[in-house]
């Protein structure tokens, strides 16, 4: 599946990580390093067309004209608790972002997301944000995170995650067809339980080694 508003991260140092994160066997420790080293080469790419302005500086020599990302910081929005993995890895190289967080957890029983924290920098109407979970599997978080920042009328909406699959995917184009997804791959389908296969598991329990 590949459509405009989907963009499949296939750099082989991205995917050559993301199949040692696969391995069951990858320990804590790797896993939350290899998500950090994948998240800074994505932010790469994810943030390819942000906005520049042409500017005036001084160099040691003389005045010249040079170009500068336009407006006000990015903001990174994080899902949490597992959004936190993809955060870190971003702000390596994009250390001057503003971050807010969206606390959903997913209703065991509905597979629904339910809100219980919601914190974001100040001037969204004037921002880029760019809204990280590593798992697009149903859909509901992603869906409820964009639904509530969109009251907040940002300049733009993408979203970034690890891995999703054929039926998060299109439930996210379904609900905000005008927020581009970037991810690293598209996996075969999503379980009965909402998680998806062949999957990594469940990327919070990965990341901080919970179970
Ligand atoms: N969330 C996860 O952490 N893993 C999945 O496979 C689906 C949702």
């Amino acid at each position: 599946m590949q459509d405009q508003n989907v963009h499949v991260i296939d750099h082989p140092l991205v995917q050559h990580k993301l199949s040692l994160m696969r391995n069951k066997e990858a320990s804590t420790n790797s896993f939350r390093r290899l998500l950090n080293e994948l998240s800074t080469l994505m932010a790469y790419e994810v943030t390819r067309d942000v906005p520049m302005q042409e500017v005036e500086i001084e160099t040691p020599l003389e005045t010249t004209r040079t170009k500068v990302i336009d407006g006000k910081k990015l903001v990174f929005v994080s899902i949490l608790r597992a959004g936190g993995g993809i955060l870190d890895g971003m702000l390596n190289v994009v250390p001057g972002a503003r971050v807010g967080h969206i606390g959903l957890y997913r209703d065991p029983k509905t597979l629904m997301a339910v809100e219980y924290y919601f914190k974001m920098p100040q001037h969204m109407a004037d921002r880029d944000v760019i809204v990280v979970d590593p798992m697009l599997a149903t859909g509901n978080s992603a869906i409820a995170a964009v639904e509530r920042l969109k009251e907040l009328g940002p300049r733009s909406i993408k979203f970034v995650c690890l891995l999703t699959c054929p039926e998060g995917v299109a439930a996210m184009q379904k609900a905000h067809p005008d927020v581009p997804i970037y991810t690293a791959a598209i996996d075969r389908e999503l379980n009965e339980h909402g998680y998806i296969l062949p999957g990594l598991g469940d990327a919070g329990d990965r990341i901080f080694g919970t179970k």
